[in-house]
């Protein structure tokens, strides 16, 4: 049995927890994100009008300096403890943010399409070194979103019009089990992976610097070391949160550097539809 969460960065129960949406509204001031300057930059333009860099401005502002900030601004400064953050929104109002933000949309597969609308499907209707290829509609482990690209997408937002009783699975590098920082063992960094990307596979740890890279569909261990990391991601599994997709019109951001994602068993679900967009951070915003 499951037991819910905290959903404390610091505080992760050694089982999966219940992360609840938070509202969007009002976060400006309620809940400890922090505290957006109306006057640095117009809502609706988005053309910067002076004040505090990215429209972040210090505590203590008045009403008066709070502009209502644009959506993905909020999930972005709200992701930046735990690795993560949902919201309400429409997969327009992400686009639109985005652009407007500086943010860049990339495909997670090379020609394929920015938005990729995620159904459970059987391994037979897969694309080849795809998750779903070998899992099918089952659990799929944790890994990094466009691991098997020379540079995985920043970001990584989920929509999910409806609801779905599916939850996805998120695992922060930085877990924490009580008060025990859980880290990331030096093998992570020196375990040797084949990044199978057709013609342009390539070598790589599965963190470099502070991105993590991991997809055991797409990572093939070449030493003890990266067997030593398949383990290792393998039983950081249990320390997973969970989002539930229970209220519809939910955004759900993933920093996709310092997280992996999984989802869990599809298989009672076969109408489950996320769509999916990922980004490069403009070089303010990262
Ligand atoms: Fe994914």
């Amino acid at each position: 049995m499951r037991q819910p969460s905290t959903n404390s960065p610091g505080n992760t129960p050694p089982s999966r927890g219940v992360m609840p949406t938070l509202p969007r509204s009002e976060r400006c001031h309620d809940d400890g994100s922090p505290t957006l300057d109306v006057s640095a930059r117009d809502h609706d333009s988005g053309s910067a009008r002076g004040g505090s860099r990215n429209g972040v401005a210090h505590r203590g502002r008045t009403s008066r300096n709070c502009r209502m900030p644009r959506m993905l601004e909020v999930l972005l400064n709200e992701s930046r403890g735990r690795g993560w953050a949902a919201g309400q929104g429409t997969l327009g109002q992400v686009k639109l943010d985005a652009a407007m933000l500086g943010w860049t949309e990339v495909p997670t597969r090379r020609g394929g399409p920015t938005v990729s609308t995620l159904r459970p499907v059987d391994p037979a209707e897969a694309e080849p070194n795809s998750l779903s290829a070998r899992y099918g509609r089952g659990a799929q482990p944790l890994h990094t979103d466009g691991a098997h690209l020379p540079h995985p997408p920043d970001i990584v937002v989920l929509t999910c019009e409806t609801t779905s009783t599916t939850p996805t699975r998120l695992w922060h590098r930085n877990n924490r089990v009580g008060r025990r920082a859980q880290g990331l063992p030096e093998f992570v960094r020196h375990g040797v992976f084949l990044i199978s990307s057709g013609n342009d596979s390539f070598f790589a740890a599965a963190c470099e610097g502070r991105r993590m890279r991991y997809d055991p569909g797409c990572m093939l261990p070449c030493d003890a070391r990266a067997r030593q990391v398949v383990q290792f991601f393998e039983e950081r599994e249990r320390f997973a949160e969970e989002h539930h997709w229970n209220e519809s019109g939910q955004v759900l951001l993933i920093d996709n550097r310092r997280v992996l994602h999984a989802r869990a068993s599809a298989a009672h679900e076969p109408q489950r539809e996320i769509q999916r967009l990922s980004f490069h951070l403009n070089h303010e915003a990262s």
